[in-house]
């Protein structure tokens, strides 16, 4: 989850590094530094916080040399401090790493062993004497990283520089990605296509096991067995453009305000709008005889494969297997001959996502990637990869990849459902117009933004929130709690409504807002049911739902968003709007740090 960059250059580093940190910075940024080699010596700058922290130290201490390193941190091992910030150094080597070492205990009473006193409390620094121990027994660089990582258990990602060797630069990947970026002259490693597209769009993915010996002439490559190996280098259609907020105060409120030109681009691409059909690419497996799908990812991406499990089986009678990456990885699940596994990812690099990938793989299925980023270590694991369209998102909390997502989704479970029969072609063009009209409705739901604003005021004030709905709103609820907990970190639950009289309903009184969501679709009656066993309980009750709904509950409820009048099926596309706004504002309010909450990062690459 850190960022990682190194560069062999031909001009001054430092300045470089630091522009691909800032492209990295999603990756984490609870401290971030840099170390560079001048004159054949190792020295570092490094800060506690946000990458502009180190630009200030740099703008007081100037970093001088040709070969350098930098990261950016998301803390695993050891507080966000300064003094636990990499690059960690050793007379001998200076190190940055991605991952998390898990026999660091052992491996840290060695070296403590050897008479070495800790200078922080991360797993890295070990990595760094185990190093220097090694060419202290007379190994050169390579030999010396090599027998290193034969000791790790774990996941990393690592560059490393060596005193005395300015024309010298050593990664290695085992888990985390990290790609090889070739110049005119100059050699790169970076976590990402992304964090060198500023330097070169000349890419050498690294494969797991892969340990990579950069000179400025090129790199050598060679395989977890040790052998030489040729790894194609390739065009990255990554983009160096650094987007910015425009008129906006944050990236995420930008992206809620992008969703409907986003969603039109991603239509788009899996549907012939002009005649109202879907327009699928050739798919590896048959539809019309799958017997189960299987889906799997993690936080919102997940929510959005919860949405997707209602429709497929509702809609295609797909029966769907859905689980959170971190758990399914581990559960041993038995998985049918010539199963379809679908992975959902933004960012295509969560690591209990690509686990769950490899351990499908294993299990002979054919594997989807529905992603974001279609370089990624997911969309590359992929036989089909069904990209969203979303362009870049920036704002940590996921908002136009996850109404992207639904709608790719949304246009697979038409395609599977006339596949397998169980819509026919007017039924395709009805839900296909449904979902061509999703923009229309979002600019209707935006217009709700100032009443939004005063609810988000008043969530401002309690401790607890709750979220129910049933069907679709379900996930719908869980998305919503989400949001708010990681924005403005206040406690927000989301249940299924009718799993309220089973225990939550304990929680109810005058201090904790319920809201529902309640869209008028074949679950209305029974969700507004619930909502007057919380009302008779003098809850406070938020209703979101349209506009004819919410007038026959005046009077009994606290207050309530519209919703615009979308076919039920495309609902939680367009109510997801909604509940973004209120997470937005209600963090805007609290004055929390909304484009990176605290303790979060973009891309999760540990487990
Ligand atoms: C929440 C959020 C996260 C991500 C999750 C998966 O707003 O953004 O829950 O959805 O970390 O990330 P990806 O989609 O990159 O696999």
């Amino acid at each position: 989850m850190c960022g990682i960059v190194g560069i062999l250059g031909t001009a001054e580093v430092a300045p470089h590094i630091v522009d691909a940190l800032a492209l990295l910075e999603y990756r984490g940024y609870d401290s971030a530094g840099i170390a560079t080699l001048d004159g054949g010596k190792i020295d570092r700058r490094r800060a506690e916080g946000k990458l502009r922290n180190l630009r200030n130290s740099l703008a007081e201490a100037p970093l001088s040399g040709r070969s350098g390193i930098g990261h950016t941190r998301w803390a695993t091992h050891g507080a966000p401090t300064k003094g636990n910030a990499h690059p960690h150094v050793t007379p001998r080597v200076a190190v940055v790493h991605n991952g998390i070492i898990e026999n660091y205990r052992e491996l840290g009473d060695e070296v403590t062993g050897a008479g070495i006193v800790l200078q922080s409390e991360t797993d890295t620094e070990i990595i760094a004497h185990l190093i220097t121990l090694e060419l202290d027994a007379g190994k050169t660089p390579q030999a010396a990283v090599a027998a290193t990582l034969k000791r790790l258990r774990g996941a990393f990602a690592l560059a490393i520089l060596f005193t005395g060797h300015d024309d010298l630069l050593i990664g290695a990947r085992h888990g985390p990605p990290l790609a090889v970026g070739h110049g005119d002259g100059e050699m790169y490693l970076g976590s990402d296509a992304i964090a060198l597209a500023p330097l070169t769009s000349s890419i050498t993915y690294l494969e797991d096991g892969d340990l990579a010996v950069l000179t400025r002439q090129g790199a050598e490559i060679y395989d977890a067995g040790g052998k030489p190996v040729q790894r194609p280098a390739q065009q990255s259609v990554a983009s160096a453009f650094r987007v910015d907020k425009g008129n906006y105060h944050h990236f995420m409120i930008k992206e809620i305000f992008e969703q409907p030109e986003v969603i039109g681009h991603t239509l788009a691409h899996y549907s012939d709008l002009a005649n109202d059909r879907i327009a699928m690419p050739e798919m590896p497996v048959d539809f019309a005889t799958l017997e189960r799908l299987t889906i799997c990812a993690c936080g919102t991406a997940y929510i959005a494969g919860l949405v997707a499990k209602y429709w497929f089986e509702k809609v295609a009678r797909l029966p769907v297997d859905i689980d959170i990456a971190s758990e399914f990885r581990y559960r041993e699940v038995p998985l049918a001959a010539q199963g379809f596994a679908l992975f959902i990812s933004q960012s295509g690099e969560t690591a209990d996502t690509l686990a769950a990938l490899n351990y499908c793989k294993g299990a002979g299925q054919t594997i989807g990637a529905l992603v974001n980023v279609t370089e990624s270590s997911i969309a590359r694991g992929a036989d089909i990869v069904l990209p969203i369209y979303a362009g870049p998102e920036i704002g940590v909390a996921s908002t136009k990849a996850f109404t992207c997502q639904l709608a790719a989704l949304a246009a697979l479970v038409i395609f599977a459902a006339k596949a397998r029969g169980t819509i026919d072609e007017a039924e395709e063009r009805r839900l296909v117009r449904s979902l061509a009209e999703v923009p229309r409705h979002m600019l209707d739901a935006f217009r709700q933004e100032e009443k939004i604003k005063t609810i988000a005021q008043g969530l401002t004030k309690v401790r607890d929130i709750l979220f129910l709905g049933r069907g679709t709103s379900f996930p719908l609820a869980l998305e919503g709690a989400l949001k708010l907990k990681e924005l403005s970190y206040l406690h927000a639950e989301g249940y299924a409504a009718g799993e309220l009289k089973h225990g939550p309903i304990a929680l109810i009184d005058q201090t904790v807002p319920v809201i529902f969501l309640a869209p008028d679709d074949d679950l209305y009656e029974k969700t507004v049911s619930n909502m007057a066993e919380v009302a008779a309980r003098g809850g406070r009750v938020i209703l979101i739902s349209q506009n004819d709904r919410i007038a026959e509950w005046q009077g009994r409820i606290e207050s309530s968003i519209e919703l615009p009048d979308a076919d039920p099926f495309v609902m939680p596309i367009v109510a997801a709007v909604s509940v973004q706004l209120l997470a937005y504002h209600t963090a805007v309010f609290m004055g929390t740090d909304v484009d990176q909450p605290r303790n979060l990062a973009k891309s999760v690459t540990v487990e």
